[in-house]
C-alpha cells in the first residue's frame, strides 16, 4: 500500500508517496503567493492551497493505482485564521502566522485579560501571529465578516475539510490558537468566550494519529483514510524522532523553531517558549522566530538578485567566522520568540567602507543564529540540558549555516538521512494511524535516520560566545527606536 504526506507551508505545498516502510516513491510541488496587503501582514488564499494541492496530487499519482493509497496525513503552517460562512465558502483570505496586525489585540489579552489567566486557561500568553487574536480583530475591524462565521479552522484543517468534508483539528496545531486548554487537550469555555464565539464553529479535536474521515469519492482515492495530521513543527519533529524527554529539533525554515519534546506537561514561568501538545499525545516546548531561512532568501534573492545561495556563500572563508564585525537582526516581520515584539525590524550594524558583500551574507547567517540562540538561552534558563539537535528546513542545507548554528549554540547538529521536513512525519502519522506501526513512536524510530552530525569546534564556539554577547546589546538599544519608527 502507498502513503501520502501534505506539507502546507508557507511558499508552497508539497507532497511525498511513500510505500509502507515510509521510503520516499515520489515527491511534487506547487508554489503560491504570500499576499502583504500593509506593512507588517501576512495573508494567503485558502483556494491557492487546495488547487496546488489537487495538482500536485495529479502529478505524484501519474501512473499509479489511486487505489493502493491508503493513507493520508497533513502538517500545516500553524496559527492561520480560516474561516467559513455557512454555504462553507471561505469569508476572506487567510490571516496568517507570520502576520503582526494584532497589536492591540494582543494587548488587550496580555494586560486586560491577563497573562494570568491566559497561561492558566490555555498554558500560553498571546502573541501576534496566534489564532485567537486575529478573530478578534476580525470582530474589531471586520464586524461584517466577523458575524458571517459558521466554523474556524486552521491551515491544514482546510485541506483535510476538503478532503474528507470533516470539520478536525489535532491537539498539536489546536494548541497554537490559544483557544485550547493545553494541560486537559479540550477547547477553553473560557478563551471562547473571550473571543466571543461557540463551541460549534470549533472543528472536533483528535490525536493526531486518529482517522478523521475517508476521502471524499469525487477525489478518487478509494481507500484512503486521512488522519488529524499536525501543525508543521509538530510533524516535522515527528518526522526527526523528537519524541521523549528532552529531545530538541531546530528549523531553519521561512520560521526558524527550537522544538524540545517532553513526556509531560510544563510552563516556563515567563510565557517566552509556547507550551503545546506534541503530536506523540505528549507535549513540547517551542521557541519560534518569525524570519528565519527568508532572511537569507530575501536578502540574496531580492536585495543581491541572486537565487544561487550556495554561490553567494563560497566567498565565506573559514577565517571569517567568528570574525565578523557586521550584525543583523532578523527581525523582517517582527518577532515572536522570545522578545514578542511587532515594531521590530531588520537591521545592518556596523557597516563601514571596506565591508563586502560576503560580510553581509555572513551577517544574515549569523544574525539567524543568534536569534535562534536566544530561544534556546530560555530553555537553558529553564533547566533543560541539551546538548544536540536535529537540524531540519531549507536553511540546513547550507554546510556553511550548519556550521555557523552548531558553534554559535554549542552543541552538535545532527541532519537526517531523509530530510524531507513535515511532510514525512506527516506520513508517519498516517502510518500509525491505519495501523501500519502499532505507534507513532515505533514509526518514527524505524523512519528518522541521522546520516551526519556537525561538532561545534572549541576556539569558533568561544569567538562567537563573544559575538553574541554583543549582538544580544542591539536589540534592546534598538527597542524604543522601532516603536517610534511606526
Ligand atoms: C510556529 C509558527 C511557524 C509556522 C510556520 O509557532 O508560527 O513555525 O508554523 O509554518
Amino acid at each position: 500500500m502507498l502513503y501520502l504526506g501534505i506539507d502546507l507551508g508557507t511558499s508552497s505545498v508539497k507532497l511525498l508517496l511513500t510505500d509502507e516502510k515510509g521510503s520516499i516513491l515520489k515527491t511534487a510541488v506547487r508554489e503560491y503567493p504570500l499576499i502583504f496587503p500593509r506593512d507588517g501582514w501576512s495573508e494567503q488564499h485558502p483556494s491557492d492551497w487546495w488547487e496546488g494541492t489537487l495538482s500536485a496530487l495529479d502529478e505524484i499519482t501519474k501512473g499509479i493505482d489511486r487505489s493502493l493509497i491508503r493513507g493520508i496525513g497533513v502538517a500545516g503552517q500553524m496559527h492561520g485564521l480560516v474561516i467559513l460562512d455557512e454555504n462553507d465558502e471561505v469569508i476572506r483570505p487567510a490571516i496568517l502566522w507570520n502576520d503582526g496586525r494584532t497589536e492591540k489585540e494582543v494587548d488587550y489579552l496580555n494586560n486586560t485579560v491577563g497573562r494570568d489567566v491566559l497561561s492558566e486557561c490555555t498554558a500560553n500568553i498571546a502573541f501576534a501571529g496566534f489564532t485567537a487574536p486575529k478573530i478578534l480583530w476580525l470582530k474589531n475591524n471586520e464586524p461584517e465578516n466577523f458575524r458571517r462565521i459558521k466554523k474556524i479552522m486552521l491551515p491544514k484543517d482546510y485541506i483535510n475539510y476538503r478532503l474528507t468534508g470533516v470539520h478536525a483539528t489535532d491537539y498539536s496545531d489546536a494548541s497554537g490558537m490559544l483557544l485550547l486548554d493545553v494541560k486537559n487537550r479540550c477547547w477553553s469555555e473560557k478563551m471562547l468566550d473571550i473571543c466571543d464565539i461557540t463551541k460549534d464553529m470549533m472543528p472536533r479535536l483528535f490525536e493526531s494519529s486518529d482517522i478523521i474521515g475517508k476521502v471524499k469519492d469525487e477525489l478518487c482515492l478509494p481507500s484512503a483514510e486521512v488522519v488529524a495530521g499536525a501543525g508543521d513543527n509538530a510533524a516535522a519533529a515527528i518526522g526527526t524522532g523528537t519524541l521523549g524527554n528532552g529531545r530538541c529539533n531546530i528549523s531553519l525554515g521561512t520560521s526558524g523553531t527550537v522544538f524540545i519534546s517532553s513526556d509531560s506537561f510544563s510552563v516556563d514561568s515567563f510565557n517566552s517558549l509556547h507550551s503545546f501538545c506534541h503530536a506523540d499525545g505528549k507535549y513540547h516546548l517551542m521557541g519560534c522566530m518569525l524570519s528565519a531561512a527568508s532572511c537569507n532568501k530575501w536578502f540574496s534573492e531580492e536585495i543581491l538578485r541572486e537565487n544561487d545561495f550556495s554561490l553567494l556563500q563560497k566567498d565565506i572563508t573559514d577565517s571569517m567566522l567568528g570574525n565578523n564585525n557586521i550584525y543583523f537582526l532578523p527581525y523582517l516581520m517582527g518577532e515572536r520568540s522570545p522578545i514578542n515584539d511587532t515594531d521590530a525590524r531588520g537591521v545592518f550594524i556596523g557597516l563601514s567602507l571596506d565591508t563586502k558583500r560576503e560580510d553581509t551574507v555572513l551577517a544574515v547567517l549569523e544574525g539567524v543564529s543568534f536569534a535562534i540562540r536566544d530561544s534556546f538561552e530560555v530553555a537553558k534558563s529553564l533547566g533543560l540540558d541539551i546538548k544536540e539537535s536535529c537540524l531540519v528546513g531549507g536553511g540546513a542545507k547550507s554546510p556553511l549555516w550548519r556550521k555557523i548554528l552548531a558553534n554559535i549554540l554549542g552543541i552538535r547538529l545532527n541532519i537526517l538521512k531523509t530530510e524531507q521536513g513535515p511532510g514525512l512525519g506527516a506520513v508517519i502519522l498516517a502510518l500509525a494511524g491505519t495501523g501500519e506501526y502499532s505507534s507513532v513512536n515505533e514509526a518514527a524510530s524505524a523512519i528518522a535516520e541521522i546520516s551526519e552530525s556537525i561538532i561545534p569546534d572549541k576556539e569558533l564556539t568561544a569567538l562567537y560566545e563573544e559575538k553574541y554577547q554583543k549582538y544580544r546589546q542591539i536589540y534592546p538599544a534598538l527597542k524604543d527606536v522601532f516603536r517610534n519608527l511606526r
